[in-house]
């Protein structure tokens, strides 16, 4: 007996330490230095444009078909530490332990002339200096090295113009093109084109952009480009002021774009 025992315990203690991160005190930093970002009132509820004021909850509830779904707030004050552990679950799909810079959650509230990645919800942060950014920062780098994302797979934009564009400009079964309502603002993933039936390099690199904002690559399940025109029976969104093109996963059609999301089709041939 004596120190040996002891110190075994130790190594065993710090062993559970990691395992079963976070712990109570860690969901409590992160409720303090992260969900109050989440939380916090911007006195409005406009999105897009220049600025945004609506607060982070207001459209990153579970309600919402997007990755980062939160719980909705079970008391007036907030999540329960229940909730936010669960929450921490979800976030923690959005950050990069290993480059904390290049975690979405930081790069999407970002504007893109600082590096950021174009957001539905808006632009929060103008700059890196923000103080906002900066505690989200910090607190990441303070986590363990333990949330690296998969590494994401391209998505071929010569199989876009081939065979993803045509699907935009045909309507099914009596429905309206995806163009005639996508065809600019930050949801102009559908463009008309200008001229002679054929897009532009320019106009299809344009498209591209737009649309990789409502992909998660390799995650064809949740892109919003293939849940909002999928039945919500078939497993769509609740809600889409557009059709539903599709009335389940087993649509060829969505099934060739799915594999397209998921970096599995590449080139100009479409069969
Ligand atoms: C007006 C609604 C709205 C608000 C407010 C909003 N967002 Fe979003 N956010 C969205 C939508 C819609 C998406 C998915 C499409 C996109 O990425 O633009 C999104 C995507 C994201 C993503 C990427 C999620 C993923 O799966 O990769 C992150 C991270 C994010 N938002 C963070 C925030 C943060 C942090 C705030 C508050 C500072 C915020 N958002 C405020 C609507 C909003
Ligand atoms: C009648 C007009 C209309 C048509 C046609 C239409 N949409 Fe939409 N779509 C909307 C509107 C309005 C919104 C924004 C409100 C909402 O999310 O429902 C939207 C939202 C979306 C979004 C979410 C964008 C974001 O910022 O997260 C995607 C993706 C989308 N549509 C895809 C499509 C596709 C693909 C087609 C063609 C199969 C299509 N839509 C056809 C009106 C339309």
């Amino acid at each position: 007996m004596g120190l040996v025992p002891l110190a075994a315990l130790a190594m065993f203690l710090s062993a559970c330490a990691s395992a079963s991160f976070p712990s109570a005190d860690d969901v409590e930093t992160y409720r303090n230095t992260v969900e109050s970002v989440f939380m916090a009132d911007r006195g409005g509820t406009m999105s897009g444009g220049e600025r945004s004021y609506a607060s982070c909850v207001m459209c990153h509830t579970w309600q919402t078909d997007v990755r980062f779904s939160l719980e909705r707030p079970e008391t007036n004050s907030g999540w329960t530490s229940e909730q936010s552990r669960r929450n921490f679950d979800v976030v923690s799909q959005l950050i990069n332990t290993d480059d904390p810079e290049n975690s979405r959650l930081l790069l999407k509230p970002l504007d893109s002339v600082a590096g950021g990645l174009m957001h539905t919800g808006g632009t929060y942060w103008t700059s890196r200096d923000d103080p906002e950014y900066g505690a989200v920062l910090e607190w990441i780098q303070s986590l363990p090295n333990q949330y690296i994302p998969e590494p994401e797979p391209e998505i071929d934009f010569e199989f876009f113009r081939a065979c993803v564009q045509p699907v935009f400009q045909t309507g099914r079964e009596g429905q309206i093109r995806c163009s005639r309502c996508h065809s600019s603002g930050l949801n102009g993933f559908a463009p008309e084109p200008q001229r002679d039936n054929e897009w532009s390099d320019e106009e299809a690199e344009r498209a591209y952009r737009l649309i990789s904002r409502v992909i998660a690559p390799g995650n064809a399940e949740q892109s919003r480009f293939l849940l909002k025109p999928l039945h919500p029976d078939g497993g769509g969104a609740y809600t889409h002021n557009g059709p539903r093109r599709w009335q389940s996963r087993e649509d060829p059609e969505w099934q060739m774009l799915a594999e397209w999301v998921r970096g599995e089709r590449r080139g100009g041939s479409c069969s």
